[in-house]
């Protein structure tokens, strides 16, 4: 993908999710203006430039499909993927899967992804061509007062802003409890030059960090996410405290299907199941400790 090209991209991206998601019977996904969807691009291109494969119809020159993958130390991630409907089932999401896994090959690296369990026609793109679900969440949405919400949990864990000297003790978590490394998505963040992201972490009382999180806000996404945690006490604290900066809107997070006590403590402020997602690897992945909390940009797992 070009830069001229990012408007037909986020057209792209924006009419295929929706329509695939009113095909099936869903809520669309993106309830603004296709060019709302340019964050993926602009998000995407800041972190990796020049790594999104489109695909174009010989004969209009339309972009028939597109998807982003970036590249880290432990892994490659893959970003969004979409068709545009007129060309659904002549394997244009596959073609392009394809190179991606061509690259990870070259590089001996595993490949990363979040896919939708209710969505067949992505879960199945993926496994056939050997991913396979590590972890299965919970999709959950939370409308937030104005006023914010009385969490009621304990405070044994101090929750701040996340600042550029936590990078090297967050990237250390994430690798010790995912296996995976992604410094550049932390500095990214944490730099925060679109005014989109928070991230916080959560410390014990010699300030060692436990857990971290990080959220985006922005009419293409309003995500909590990713983050990891030692424990689902400190994803709790940590999940409150990003809430609160939701104040009178309506974020979506996904929780492990196996972290029920923080599942259960989501329902007890109002949180409502939306989707249930699979993080998927292709080549090997470590099995999840702690707390996960996954995102569908930059998509990781
Ligand atoms: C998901 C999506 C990208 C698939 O695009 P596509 O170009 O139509 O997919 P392809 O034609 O390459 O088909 C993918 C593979 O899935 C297979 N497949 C689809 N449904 C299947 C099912 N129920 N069981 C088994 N295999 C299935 C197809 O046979 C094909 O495999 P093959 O080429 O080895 O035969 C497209 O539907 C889309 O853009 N949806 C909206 C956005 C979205 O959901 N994106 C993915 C999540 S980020």
């Amino acid at each position: 993908m070009e830069i001229d090209e990012w408007n037909e991209v986020a057209e792209l991206i924006h009419h295929s999710t929706n329509s695939w998601y009113e095909t099936n019977g869903k809520e669309t996904i993106f309830k603004g203006p296709p060019s709302d969807a340019l964050l993926f691009c602009q998000v995407y291109e800041d972190l990796d430039p020049g790594c999104c494969l489109i695909a174009c119809c010989n004969n209009t020159g339309r972009i028939a499909g597109s998807c982003f993958y970036h590249i880290r130390n432990s892994h490659i991630s893959l970003g969004i993927m979409n068709v545009s409907p007129d060309f659904f089932s002549r394997g244009i999401a596959r073609n392009l899967l394809t190179r991606i896994i061509q690259i990870a090959e070259d590089k001996a690296l595993p490949i990363r992804l979040i896919s939708s369990a209710q969505n067949l026609d992505s879960f199945s793109l993926y496994t056939r061509q050997g991913f396979s679900p590590i972890q299965a969440f919970q999709d959950m949405y939370l409308e937030v007062p104005e006023e914010g919400l009385d969490f009621k949990i304990s405070n044994e864990y101090q929750v701040g802003v996340a600042k550029v000297e936590d990078i090297e003790d967050m990237v250390a978590l994430e690798n010790r409890l995912c296996g995976i490394e992604r410094r550049k998505d932390f500095e990214y963040f944490i730099k925060n030059e679109r005014k989109i992201w928070n991230t916080f972490v959560c410390r014990d009382e010699h300030g060692k960090i436990l857990g971290f999180l990080s959220s985006v806000d922005h009419p293409a996404s309003r995500m909590i996410g990713p983050g990891v945690a030692e424990n689902e006490k400190i994803t709790e604290n940590i999940l409150a405290a990003l809430l609160d900066r939701f104040r009178g809107k309506c974020p979506v997070f996904l929780l492990p299907v196996t972290a029920k006590n923080v599942v259960q403590t989501a329902y007890s402020w109002g949180a409502r199941n939306c989707e249930i997602h699979f993080s998927q690897c292709r080549g090997q992945s470590q099995s999840p400790r702690g707390v996960t909390m996954p995102t569908f940009m930059p998509e990781t797992s």
